[in-house]
């Protein structure tokens, strides 16, 4: 064996989960070391989400990393749908008490988490080869769990008080967990989303939620030049088979607006991708002294943009609960840990769901079940209690 280090929290995966926990405990003075299987370059120019809930960017502003949030995000005060023609805004100022969402992309969360963990000397160990978990099986012995890797073709250990499981859905942390210790829930569904990034300026000041015969289109936006547009697809659609003028005019057609003064502004395509959509949590999300946190425990279906928050809020659940146990012994926060994230992930899940049930359509559906979503948007766009339902989820649930 090699080197051998030592620290309180040993985390797998440098995304957001793993960054922000690291920071997170850094700020209570508990020391921990981030592996990741990428380098930093490959983590940061992953087009990923793009929307932080009020709360998440409470979070990033009060612990110290929201400097460029507050620079470069884009604040928005409401969200617009736009069927049959229509479109509807949801106004936050008037159905969420004020809160928000930001745009901001989530490779500059990970691109500010990252500079403020080596700005305070936190360790940060990027193109680990071959890394494992060992030794996490039981909560309440002295055995030291351990993340034994290689760097740079050298075999390393990090011996550890926990494991934070932070390394994705496609991570090592969750399968190291004995099957039958956890119980699968999930829905996978009949589409995708091809996505493009596009040297545009965005043709909307706000996210527009398009429900129309062709399938569901979104536009959304990175920063005033950079648009980002999706559309419903096939969940294996051949992403060949799209040249930039077949996505345009598919766009053109799903976005199309009764208002003629509306237009979708085309410009180039920087970059595009299909991605699946699937709705997964895993019951619990502990196994004795490994905790898994964001896309390794759970994943949503990207229509109520949740994912980067739900990461969020799991983090911060487990960080105050190893503050508790670092400063009084105390498990109990710990021991909770699932049971407290679960509650605000469930409901994240049922959002998400809804959201996609209502806005897509499925292959399955017939005429009976396009009158009743457009129904279910009428409903929802003109009571009150339904559009501030819609805007409530969407701003963000309370963190705890
Ligand atoms: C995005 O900007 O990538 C985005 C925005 C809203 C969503 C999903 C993705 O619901």
């Amino acid at each position: 064996m090699g080197l051998s280090l030592r620290t309180q929290v040993g985390i797998v995966g440098a995304g957001p989960a793993g960054l922000l926990l690291s920071h997170l405990l850094h700020r209570q003075g508990i020391d921990s070391i981030v592996v990741e299987a990428r380098s930093r370059q490959y983590v940061e120019d992953r087009v990923r989400a793009g929307v932080l809930e009020q709360g998440t960017a409470d979070l990033m502003i009060e612990t110290g990393v929201g400097a460029r949030l507050r620079r470069e995000g884009l604040i928005h005060h409401g969200v617009m749908f736009r069927f049959a023609g229509h479109t509807h805004r949801f106004d936050f100022k008037a159905l969420a008490n004020g809160r928000a969402i930001f745009v901001y992309p989530q490779n500059k969360v990970v691109a500010d988490l990252f500079d403020a963990r080596a700005a305070a000397g936190g360790e940060v160990i990027v193109e680990a080869e071959d890394v494992s978990v060992h030794d996490f099986a039981s909560a309440g012995t002295a055995a030291k769990p351990r993340i034994r890797f290689r760097n740079a073709g050298d075999a390393q250990e990090i011996e550890c008080d926990f494991i934070a499981g932070c390394d994705g859905f496609h991570g090592v942390c969750r399968p190291s967990i004995p099957a039958g210790a956890l119980t699968v829930f999930d829905r996978v569904y009949p589409f995708g989303w091809l996505g493009i990034l596009a040297e545009a300026p965005p043709s909307s000041e706000e996210l527009i939620y398009a429900y129309h015969e062709r399938g569901f289109a979104l536009l959304s936006m990175r920063t005033p030049q950079i648009s980002r547009l999706y559309i419903q697809c096939k969940p294996d659609e051949d992403i060949n088979e799209w040249p930039d003028e077949r996505i345009w005019k598919e766009l053109q057609l799903r976005l199309a607006s009764s208002d003629p003064k509306w237009k979708l502004t085309e410009g180039k395509v920087l970059q595009k991708g299909v991605t699946g959509m699937r709705s997964f949590v895993v019951e619990p999300m502990q196994y004795g002294k490994l905790f898994l946190a964001g896309d390794a425990a759970h994943i949503v279906p990207p229509t109520g943009a949740k994912g980067l928050n739900l990461a969020a809020s799991d983090v911060l659940v487990l960080s105050k609960a190893l503050k508790d146990f670092y400063a009084s012994g105390r498990r109990d926060l710990l021991d909770r840990y699932s049971q407290t994230c679960l509650r605000r992930i469930w409901k994240a899940q049922r959002f998400s769901w809804w959201m996609t049930s209502m806005l897509h359509l499925f292959d399955t559906d017939n005429a009976f079940d396009r009158r009743r979503q457009l129904a279910e948007l009428d409903y929802v766009t003109s009571s009150r209690a339904a559009q501030q339902t819609l805007a409530e989820n969407y701003v963000g649930l309370p963190m705890e």
